[in-house]
Formats: structure tokens, C-alpha cells, sequence
């Protein structure tokens, strides 16, 4: 079993560069099924999803190659499988943008529904609103598996019931080449959103308004191949900027763009920290303890659901009493525990988790990354704690930031990657 070994009370000092946007890249992947033609795309994150996508892309019969570590043309043109099976959508949640992209291409999709961290029920059916209105059939059909077939697309107004990031870029996917006018209203603005519309449009698709709550796709014939630059990462960007914080640090972080962090940045500050905007860059330093403060997750511009597990850590360091809200998943408190586990008060009431934070609270202690984010509040709280602590199941972590270990020792931090034997044979080991 790996695990990181952490050995806090460093403070973070230097500079760490963000890589491309998990959350984007995802959903530009599939689409590039939409292009007659090859997709240069550079700012590839490596994390391990983008992996499981690649993995599933060159299962299907595309052509991949990487032009350097960042850098990859994609040809889907040879492609003529519409169906993807669980083994391979298992992985990651994201396998769900292959139903948009592959019924925009074939008229035809057989996807098994996705995996991905679990955030309590994650379901589909405004995906599946969506692609009925544009004249699609939708069937669940045995092993999960989504089964979508459509004689013709025709652009319709679609309304969504919940801000859906991925039931609006699913759309947005099914749509471009769509008869006619199709309308996402209540749509979801996330900047990924609007990373997917301009890869969509350098392709040749037409579709407007993304990054505003009404979103109007004019289905084109055919797209092309296309060269593209992905944003970079703003919850990688926000969750280095949170750790800076937490360790009392001073950290330059670069490559990102300024605008996508601003409920991050106030919140920031609101706690005690400063932060100084540059063009593609911002600075936070920290020199004292936090001071509580409140957060509620919303949907884009509002605070980030993908940002709570990180911020909460920081509260717990905070001196007085803090309240976090959860407003988009039923179930992201199960980090918690850990929390817990490291000498935090921090207790769940519902969908609001009431900090008492202490700035000499967290030691260390043996925890585990639950998903993703909660992963990332484990590495920030074990930096910030007295002590060593060892932090188990950190494939979730490594699903969505790049090179993390040799990021956070640059910056200063005591971590290490550590294989262990299994437990079980450890075990019978020491009995032996
Ligand atoms: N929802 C429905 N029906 C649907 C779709 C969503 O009821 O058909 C509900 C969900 O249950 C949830 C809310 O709507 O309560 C928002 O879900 P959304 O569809 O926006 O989430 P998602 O597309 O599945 C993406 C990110 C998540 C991020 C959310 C919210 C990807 C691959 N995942 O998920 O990212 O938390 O948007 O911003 O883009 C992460 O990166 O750690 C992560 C979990």
C-alpha cells in the first residue's frame, strides 16, 4: 500500500506552478469524438483521470501521441464503436461527457455509468432530460449500462432543474451538431464551461453564452481538427493557496487565472490572509493565526463545493467558531473524522459541519483520503499539524493533482511517498 508521509510544522514558502484544469480536460477529451480530424491540446495535466480517459479513448481506436509531457495530438476519425463498458468507465465519473460526444458523433451511445469519488447519490437524470429533448431515446439497459439512440438531433430549449455542471457541458457535447437552435437555460457557469465552449467553437461549433446561465448552441454539419490551450486548474490553484495559509506561508502561485479564484480569494481574506493578484499569478501570505469566518458552497461564482474540504482544515486552525455549509452534495463531510482523529472539533449537523478552531489543534496522526478533496484537506492539515502523520488511499488524491509530492517539497514541506507492505501480510509477518 503507498501512502504519504507527512511531518508538518514546515510553513510553505516559494513558488508552485498549476497545471491544466482536471475538470476541463475531462470533458475536452471526448470531444475532440466531434472533430473530422487531429486536436493538438496542450496544458495536459498528468493525473490519473486523465489516464483513465486516455485509456478508454485508445480502447475505442484513437490515435494518441504525446508530444511532450504536457502536449498530445488526438485523432478519433478511425473510431467506430459506440460503446464502452464498465471496466472501463469505473474509473472515473467524467466517463459520462462519452454519451454527449459519441450520440453528437454516432446518433449512438452505450456508456456504462461512471465511477468517481462518492459525494453521496450522483445522479444522471438531467443529463438524460437534456438529451431526450433533443429527440434522443434513453434506456438503462443490464449491467447499468445507458443506452442512447436517436434517428435525428433537433435543437431544443432545454431547461434544467438543478445547476448541473456536467448535465450542461453533456448538452452543450450532444447539441453542437444538433439540427437547428438548442437552449440550455438555468444553465451552470463554471469556467470549464466555458473552456469546453471554446475548445467546441475552435473546432467549428457555435455555441454562445457559455459562462452565463443561458447557453445557445447552433448545431453546425461537421468540426475539425483544432489546436487548444486548457485553463489551468482552479481548485489546484485555490487548494496550494489554502495550504499556504494553513502552514502560515508565503507562496507565489503561478499560472492561473486571477478571475476564477475570487470567492476563494475573499474567503482568503475574510480569514486573515493576504493576497495579492498579479496577471497570472497571486501571492498569499499568512503570518498569524486565522480569524473564523463562514462559507456556503454554491455554484460558480460562489464559493466551490471542490474547495470546502480544504477550508474547513484552514477554520479548524482559526481562532473562534466557524460554520461551513455544503449546498451541492448530499454527503461531503466524511473527511471529518479525520479531522477528528488529528484533534480538530469540528462536528456535522446536517449540511452544515460547526468548527471550534484552535491554532494549535491538528497532530498528526495515521488518516485516510475519503475522495479527491477530502484527500487534499488531509495533506494541508497534515502539514499544518504537530507531528508525523501517515495518510492512507492516495490514489484519490493522485486522480486529480499532478506531481504533488515534488510540488509541496519545493515548497518546503516534509513529504514522502512510501510503499508499505499490505496490512494483512504486515500482520501475519509480525506474528510469524
Ligand atoms: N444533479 C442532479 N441531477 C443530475 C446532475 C446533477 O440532481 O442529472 C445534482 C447533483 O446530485 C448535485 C448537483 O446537481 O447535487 C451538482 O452536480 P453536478 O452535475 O454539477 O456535478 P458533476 O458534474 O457530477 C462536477 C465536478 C465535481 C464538482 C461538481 C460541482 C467533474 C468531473 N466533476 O461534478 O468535481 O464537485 O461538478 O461543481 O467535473 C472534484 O473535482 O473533486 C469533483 C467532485
Amino acid at each position: 500500500m503507498d501512502k504519504f508521509v507527512i511531518t508538518g510544522g514546515h510553513r510553505l514558502t516559494g513558488e508552485v506552478t498549476v497545471s491544466g484544469a482536471k475538470n476541463a480536460v475531462v470533458a475536452i477529451l471526448p470531444a475532440t469524438l466531434l472533430a473530422e480530424g487531429v486536436c493538438r491540446i496542450e496544458n495536459i495535466p498528468n493525473i490519473s483521470d486523465v489516464s483513465a480517459m486516455l485509456k478508454i479513448l485508445k480502447t475505442m481506436g484513437a490515435e494518441i501521441k504525446f508530444i511532450n509531457k504536457t502536449t498530445l495530438e488526438i485523432d478519433t476519425s478511425h473510431i467506430t464503436s459506440y460503446v464502452v463498458e464498465h471496466e472501463l468507465t469505473k474509473q472515473l465519473r467524467a466517463s459520462y461527457y462519452l454519451i454527449g460526444a459519441l450520440i453528437g458523433r454516432f446518433h449512438r451511445a452505450d456508456v456504462a455509468m461512471p465511477g468517481g469519488c462518492y459525494l453521496g447519490l450522483r445522479p444522471i437524470d438531467q443529463h438524460i432530460k437534456g438529451f431526450e429533448a433533443l429527440g434522443a431515446e434513453v434506456t438503462m439497459e443490464e449491467n447499468a449500462m445507458v443506452s442512447v439512440k436517436a434517428d435525428k438531433l433537433l435543437g431544443n430549449a432545454v431547461y434544467l432543474d438543478v445547476v448541473s455542471v456536467g448535465a450542461t457541458m453533456n448538452v452543450m457535447l450532444a447539441a453542437v451538431k444538433a439540427k437547428g437552435l438548442t437552449i440550455i437555460e438555468n444553465a451552470a457557469k463554471e469556467p470549464h464551461i466555458v473552456d469546453l465552449a471554446n475548445f467546441l467553437n475552435t473546432m467549428g461549433a457555435d455555441v454562445r453564452g457559455a459562462g452565463t446561465d443561458v447557453i445557445k448552441i447552433r448545431g453546425v454539419e461537421s468540426m475539425h481538427g483544432c489546436e487548444y490551450s486548457i485553463i489551468p486548474d482552479q481548485i489546484e490553484a485555490g487548494t496550494y493557496m489554502v495550504a499556504a495559509a494553513a502552514t502560515r506561508g508565503d507562496v507565489l502561485v503561478k499560472n492561473v487565472i486571477p478571475k476564477h479564484l475570487e470567492s476563494i480569494t475573499a474567503k482568503l481574506v475574510e480569514a486573515g490572509a493576504t493576497v495579492e493578484e498579479y496577471d497570472e499569478a497571486v501571492r498569499v501570505k499568512m503570518d498569524k493565526a486565522p480569524t473564523h469566518c463562514n462559507i456556503k458552497t454554491m455554484p460558480h461564482p460562489g464559493f466551490p463545493t471542490d474547495m470546502q474540504p480544504q477550508f474547513a482544515t484552514l477554520l479548524c486552525l482559526a481562532e473562534g467558531t466557524s460554520f461551513v455549509s455544503e449546498s451541492v452534495w448530499d454527503n461531503r463531510f466524511r473527511y471529518t473524522e479525520q479531522l477528528q482523529r488529528m484533534g480538530a472539533s469540528i462536528h456535522v449537523n446536517g449540511k452544515t459541519a460547526v468548527i471550534e478552531g484552535n491554532p494549535e489543534g491538528l497532530m498528526g496522526a495515521p488518516i485516510r483520503a475519503d475522495d479527491l478533496r477530502a484527500g487534499a484537506a488531509m495533506l494541508i492539515a497534515a502539514m499544518a499539524a504537530t507531528g508525523v502523520s501517515e495518510l492512507e488511499e492516495i490514489h484519490h488524491i493522485e486522480r486529480g493533482y499532478e506531481n504533488v509530492v515534488d510540488k509541496l517539497r519545493s515548497l518546503g514541506a516534509q513529504i514522502e511517498r512510501r510503499t508499505f507492505p499490505d496490512d494483512e501480510e504486515h500482520a501475519q509477518r509480525n506474528a510469524g
